[in-house]
């Protein structure tokens, strides 16, 4: 856990600082206090608000922070001295403040579609994607659900209400949570305004079939017994599968009523890395292959191609006609906050009607088409890792696996 936590804290340092964005103060919504709507450590949750402006006066975008999950007492108490499990701790480590980029930037050339609207990002400190609600306190308060509703109370309270459009969206855990949220989200506007949700990487597979289903139903299930969710997952879905199950997008997705779009890579370094084998049958050698797919040896890529087909397979049986996805094939987990993650798909793209994932995802808000699209060509990873000088990135992205 403590490996994953520190994957994610650098995947988002790498983000930072290329191309574009801009700095939001962070604040502290003290009045979620009164709703017992507090993080891990009993802190009251934060926000980053950066106003919408000229035609975006009236949309609003709102996202979700991700980061995991902690699927013990143990791993949560350790979360509540970290970011992700108190707000005390994310203002000393960010320095009050929140680096808004990508699919939150506020540069038209770099955001057309969202740019001028409202973006309210929405910091992780539950553990649980935003759904416990434990009335029990003792030295952790799980209280996710209660951080969610606070939010919404607070964005109704500065005129989201009158939104005429309007996007719930969110990164890996929290595009989970955008998964679990979206039709409480939709329910808070008047049936007038557009309202969807985006889920980027947060589609976590079951995958009974495909090795690891043991180990990710073993962690799913102690993310719902830590976090008591047994009563706060949907019942469309816990009224026909066991709670556990119902952290799993493919037995949810199917019950949503909001247009939802999926941007995912078939071969989500988070998954591969994280959720095929169980932390005991990791090798150094799968370790090496999952940060760098050149020492990565033919049975490697082969179990990299299986989850792959397991990936599409679930997602094409479950997938309804109203949602849009563009899945793509480089080798990574998480989009929006980055720009050079739309880059590196946008290449990939080529192959998925030569859009960008910001053009893709603004077609389909706005209507002006559906998209649908994934990558069938290419059946190997790629690399695209954000830490090389432009021209390297765009060759690395372009070219396929060599072993
Ligand atoms: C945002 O803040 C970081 C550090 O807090 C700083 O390094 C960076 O230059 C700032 N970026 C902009 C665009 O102001
Ligand atoms: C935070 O501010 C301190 C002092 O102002 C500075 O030394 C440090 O580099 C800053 N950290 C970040 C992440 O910007
Ligand atoms: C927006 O981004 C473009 C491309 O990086 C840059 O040339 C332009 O100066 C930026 N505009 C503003 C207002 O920062
Ligand atoms: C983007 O936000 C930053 C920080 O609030 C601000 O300085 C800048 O002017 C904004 N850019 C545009 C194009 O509104
Ligand atoms: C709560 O914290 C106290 C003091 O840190 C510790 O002694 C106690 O064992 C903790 N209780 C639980 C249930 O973790
Ligand atoms: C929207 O709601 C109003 C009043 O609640 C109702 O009269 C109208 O038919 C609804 N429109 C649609 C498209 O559902
Ligand atoms: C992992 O890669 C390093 C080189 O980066 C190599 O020295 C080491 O032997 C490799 N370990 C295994 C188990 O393959
Ligand atoms: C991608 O390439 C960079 C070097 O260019 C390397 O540091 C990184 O480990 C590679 N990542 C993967 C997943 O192969
Ligand atoms: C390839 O990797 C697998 C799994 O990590 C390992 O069991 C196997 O020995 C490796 N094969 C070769 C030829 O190195
Ligand atoms: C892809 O789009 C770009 C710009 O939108 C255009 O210049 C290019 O010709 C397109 N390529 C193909 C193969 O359609």
């Amino acid at each position: 856990m403590a490996a994953l936590l520190l994957a994610l804290a650098i995947l988002s340092l790498v983000a930072v600082g290329i191309g574009g964005g801009h700095n939001v103060t962070i604040s502290i919504l003290d009045l979620a206090v009164a709703k017992g709507a507090v993080c891990l450590d009993g802190t009251p949750p934060a926000y980053a608000y950066s106003p919408g402006f000229g035609d975006g006066i009236d949309n609003w975008h709102v996202y979700l922070q991700g980061g995991g999950w902690c699927p013990s007492t143990g791993s949560c108490l350790g979360r509540s001295t970290i970011p992700l499990g108190s707000s005390a701790k994310l203002i000393s480590s960010n320095n009050g403040t929140q680096f808004f980029t990508g699919m939150l930037d506020n540069n038209s050339t770099l955001n057309p579609d969202f740019y001028d609207w409202h973006v309210f990002r929405i910091f992780y400190c539950d553990g649980s994607s935003f759904m416990s609600d434990v009335e029990d306190v003792h030295n952790l308060t799980y209280r996710g659900a209660r951080i969610y509703d606070a939010m919404m109370d607070e964005l109704l309270r500065i005129g989201m209400g009158n939104a005429k459009n309007a996007l719930l969206s969110g990164t890996s855990a929290g595009g989970l949570a955008t998964i679990l949220h979206c039709d409480k989200f939709q329910a808070l506007f008047h049936n007038t305004t557009r309202v969807k949700c985006l889920s980027d990487s947060g589609f976590f597979v079951h995958g009974e079939h495909f090795m690891g289903a043991d180990w990710r139903e073993t962690f799913f299930f102690g993310v719902v017994s830590a976090h008591g969710l047994m009563n706060t997952l949907p019942t469309s879905c816990t009224s026909k599968f066991s709670p556990t199950l119902c952290l799993f997008p493919e037995n949810l997705v199917q019950d949503i009523k909001t247009p939802l779009f999926l941007i995912e890579s078939a071969f989500d370094s988070y998954q591969i890395g994280q959720n095929v084998f169980s932390p005991s049958d990791k090798s150094p050698r799968w370790a090496n292959c999952t940060h760098n797919l050149i020492f990565c040896n033919w049975t490697e890529i082969k179990i990299m191609k299986d989850f792959r087909n397991t990936f599409i397979n679930t997602l094409k049986s479950t997938i309804t006609d109203s949602s849009g996805y563009f899945i793509h094939s480089c080798y990574r987990h998480g989009h929006m906050e980055d720009i050079q993650g739309s880059t590196c798909s946008s290449l990939v793209g080529n192959n998925l009607a030569n859009k960008t994932i910001s053009q893709a995802v603004g077609d389909w808000y706005f209507d002006r088409s559906g998209f649908q699209e994934m990558d069938m060509l290419n059946d190997l990873p790629r690399n695209c890792t954000t830490t090389d000088d432009e021209a390297t990135f765009e060759k690395k992205c372009s070219d396929y696996y060599m072993p």
